[in-house]
């Protein structure tokens, strides 16, 4: 087995794709202005209006706080796909005009992405993936050459950023505090005291919303020499982000993000690392398109993002990945970070009134959340809570441990050893959180309207739950 380096088809073909990218609809530079505005944005959203029967036989619409989860299509990011579809052809492989045409919008596509991450195409390359947790697995399958390899990474973490490291390396962590932020110092003493290879962290947790600082980590992970890997899945619709920073060495070496959280949810996302690092190593997945050529008993790999992408790839996800970064660049960062703290803000207020209200994280400071609020209420079993909410009023939150347990672990204050006393319970009696996150098109009315039947779908919880002989402890 043999990858070739610098080969002069990878030139080649870097050299078409340049020439092509001012000729090609999605070029990097060329967004238009639509009229995409945090004020616009909402007859945007597909479904918005779409009435569900609820459980009690009403029909009514949706209101969606489940945006952490999956964010709702993008009508003109549907329209886009349906629209390129028509010009479809077989990417990288076909000879004909429809071929050339999506090969071409497929790869220009990469040059969106780098611009969109700040990311220089001299020294970064862009893989599309199924989705961060497939891009994680496969950075780590890819960078993990044996098993003591030491990968560090937090307490805060997505299992997705977690679990690919356990099983393919060796991990430690560092500890959050009593408010369950990243501990910046723990980070740099576990970088003191072992040799590690690589930092890998959330830039917003899913849990609290608490956006880390990814470039003081890049600076800390460097000194000690080892690599950062960036799981952007929670930040991508939320900030601006950079993978560049004030200073060379605050720079993120490797960024992770997935398409169906941003407004397309057609699957896809994108790994953009240094080319050089990903150049040096084999992804460790086989099979078509990820060849120059092939002989009895020998294969000589193609070069990054090539060697990447075995398989046929997602067209549609990639071209609604394309689309969705222009629509959310047009709507504006600024606007859509200063949307989110006042509905963090209003949620906050309003739940601090409710009786017993428990609410995750630091509830005085929201300035380094996105807009993901987690909450319980001491009296009363959540799921129980978050079941009325969507069976009667229509209302979809997240009701769990959002595959980040050893963080809602904490945040609960359970050790590890009171946590596997929950290892054979249902559901509703394992400990459990209610999430509500945020979309762009939230609105502080549908914010009052869960504040004001919070109250009656708690009340009614307590009563399912007394005419089930207390079938749920209130876990909290
Ligand atoms: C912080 C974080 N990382 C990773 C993931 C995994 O993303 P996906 O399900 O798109 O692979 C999620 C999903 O919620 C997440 O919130």
């Amino acid at each position: 087995m043999k990858k070739r380096k610098n080969s002069l088809l990878g030139i080649a073909a870097l050299i078409i794709s340049v020439c092509l990218l001012s000729s090609c609809g999605q070029s990097a530079a060329s967004a238009e202005k639509n009229g995409y505005t945090l004020d616009t944005i909402r007859d945007y959203v597909v479904g918005l209006d779409e009435e569900m029967e609820l459980e009690n036989g009403k029909k009514k619409a949706v209101t969606n706080f489940d945006n952490a989860a999956t964010t709702p299509a993008l009508q003109p990011v549907m329209d886009e796909v349906n629209e390129q579809l028509e010009k479809y052809g077989s990417i990288g492989r076909g000879f004909s005009p429809k071929s050339d045409y999506s090969t071409d919008l497929y790869n220009n596509t990469r040059d969106k992405v780098l611009e969109f991450v700040g990311a220089d195409p001299e020294k970064y390359t862009v893989f599309y993936v199924n989705n961060t947790t497939d891009g994680l697995n496969k950075l780590a399958l890819a960078l993990i050459e044996k098993k003591s390899d030491l990968v560090l990474t937090t307490r805060i973490e997505h299992h997705s950023n977690d679990l690919p490291w356990r099983e393919n390396g060796t991990v430690i962590y560092a500890e959050v505090d009593d408010q369950g932020r990243v501990m910046y110092d723990e980070i740099e003493k576990q970088l003191k005291n072992n040799k590690v290879k690589y930092v890998s962290v959330t830039a917003a947790s899913n849990v609290t919303g608490y956006v880390t600082d990814v470039h003081r980590v890049a600076k800390l992970a460097h000194k000690y020499g080892a690599k950062i890997i960036v799981d952007g899945a929670q930040i991508v619709a939320h900030r601006k982000f950079s993978m560049i920073g004030e200073t060379e060495d605050e720079n993120i070496d490797f960024f992770v993000f997935s398409a169906h959280k941003m407004y397309s949810p057609y699957g896809g996302g994108a790994v953009v690392g240094l080319t050089e690092d990903l150049q040096e190593h084999m992804p460790k997945f086989y099979g078509g398109g990820t060849i120059y050529i092939v002989g009895d008993d020998w294969v000589e790999y193609a070069d990054a993002p090539k060697s990447y992408e075995a398989g046929s790839p997602n067209y549609p996800g990639v071209v609604g990945l394309g689309k969705a970064i222009d629509i959310l660049q047009e709507v504006g960062f600024d606007d859509i970070e200063a949307h989110e703290k006042v509905l963090n803000q209003r949620l906050v207020d309003g739940l601090k009134k409710i009786d017993n209200s428990i609410i995750y994280g630091d509830s005085e400071d929201l300035s380094d959340r996105v807009g993901v609020i987690t909450f319980n209420f001491s009296d009363v079993n959540s799921q129980l809570v978050a079941e009325e909410l969507s069976h009667s009023y229509g209302i979809a939150t997240r009701r769990g441990a959002f595959c980040a347990n050893p963080y809602v672990w904490r945040l609960y204050g359970l050790t590890d050893e009171q946590v596997r006393n929950f290892a054979e319970c249902s559901d509703i009696n394992t400990p459990g959180m209610i999430r509500v996150s945020f979309g762009i098109y939230n609105t502080e009315e549908e914010v009052d309207y869960l504040l004001k039947v919070l109250p009656e779908a708690i009340k009614k919880a307590k009563k399912t739950n007394e005419e089930n002989w207390g079938m749920a402890e209130p876990l909290y």
